[in-house]
């Protein structure tokens, strides 16, 4: 786990705001501020709408399950008719991005990891799951297996959510999904608000929905094309993978597919295509594919080196290792459409592309 990125070994871009936000923002988003902040905004919010919940609760039939994180409101999110200004929440959200003590000095990976998870518990059949109801506050949801770490980025954003009431969960997630992706040198995504939170566990989806990284390529079709994507989007969605790592203590895998973890660039493709993988024992039994040739902890998934061995797929991933442009139109694209999975748009929301901080 010795893969820390120093400030200097950030981009310059990020290595300027690194050394703003450690002396701003640590104090707003560090551990015990946190809690504080956001425990006291659920106290505040359950206290007056606790008897509108308890009958919502009644009616829904929700006995069965409990509310899980009593970090978060259980009224209905959008009651603020103060309009949100998200021009001025993604820079918020940009702004508490780096911390030099988290991983690889950024929590821009757990964010977009939070977004995807949000969002890609779509069925396209039931047309059930997906972003819009923001069901992983709850649990049984929030303790699904797939979902282990990510209490730390739902965590993160409380005190965005107690600064801007009006925008719902479902739109505060994956608009930080689309910030860290975009602050970390990714593409513009589009992006627009509408989702509106559920009240209950009854929002939650069944276990089981998210991709099993110990399983092959055709697993990785079945969830995906469940989705409705296609063999092309799931390999440029896989890219996503040059931002962040594996936790030992979260999926049981352990260390980053890139070198530059920060950095969001076709570099996952260069490394799968370039590097010799051969298979390592972890200690809780499970396995995962290391680089031959080199002592980094550069890893990859047992269900990727799959994918990668994988007839139809292998095409993609060649053309994005040689194609940086081609892999951010087409991630762009497929990012900004699993945002919008079974959110139910009137039509008339505005769509976003918002500026980079640096831009
Ligand atoms: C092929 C299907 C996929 C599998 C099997 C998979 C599996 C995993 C696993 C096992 C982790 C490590 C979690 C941890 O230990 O902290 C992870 C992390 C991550 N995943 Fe995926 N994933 C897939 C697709 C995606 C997609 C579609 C995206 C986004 C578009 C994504 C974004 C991320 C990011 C950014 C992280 C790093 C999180 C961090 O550093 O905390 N993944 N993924």
């Amino acid at each position: 786990m010795a893969f820390r990125f120093t400030t200097s070994r950030l981009t310059p871009r990020l290595a300027t705001r690194a050394g703003l936000t450690t002396a701003v923002g640590l104090s707003v988003y560090r551990a015990p501020a946190l809690r504080t902040m956001s425990t006291q905004t659920g106290a505040k919010k359950s206290g007056s709408n606790t008897a509108l919940f308890l009958g919502l609760a009644a009616l829904g039939g929700a006995a069965g399950y409990y509310y899980h994180n009593s970090t978060h409101s259980l009224a209905p999110q959008k009651t603020e008719s103060k309009p949100v200004d998200y021009e001025q929440v993604y820079k918020d959200i940009a702004d508490i991005l780096e911390d030099n003590d988290y991983d690889d000095g950024s929590f821009g990976p757990v964010l977009v990891r939070l977004a995807w998870h949000a969002s890609g518990t779509y069925d396209k059949d039931s047309k059930t799951g997906g972003s819009n109801a923001a069901s992983m506050r709850f649990a049984p949801e929030s303790e699904h297996g797939a979902n282990a770490g990510l209490k730390v980025a739902r965590d993160l954003l409380e005190p965005i959510k107690a600064k801007y009431p009006g925008i719902s969960y479902g739109d505060l997630w994956t608009l930080a999904g689309v910030v860290a992706i975009q602050e970390l040198g990714g593409p513009t995504i589009a992006w627009r608000p509408g989702r509106t939170d559920g009240v209950s566990a009854q929002s939650c989806t069944p276990d089981g929905r998210l991709p099993d990284a110990g399983k092959k390529e055709d697993h990785i079709r079945d969830i995906f094309y469940r989705m409705g994507f296609n063999d092309q989007e799931i390999v440029a969605l896989t890219g996503a993978h040059a931002l962040g790592r594996c936790h030992t203590d979260r999926s049981g895998f352990d260390g980053p597919w890139s070198e530059q973890p920060t950095i969001f660039s076709n570099e996952y493709f260069k490394v799968i295509a370039g590097r010799k993988w051969v298979k390592k024992d972890l200690p809780n039994g499970g396995w995962q594919w290391v680089d031959k040739n080199s002592d980094t902890t550069i890893m990859m998934l047992p269900a990727e080196i799959s994918m990668y061995n994988d007839k139809a797929f292998r095409p993609y991933f060649d053309l994005y290792a040689k194609d940086n442009d081609r892999f951010f139109e087409d991630f762009s694209k497929a990012f900004g459409t699993l945002m919008e999975l079974g959110v139910p748009f009137k039509g008339d929301e505005k769509v976003y592309r918002f500026k980079t901080t640096n831009a």
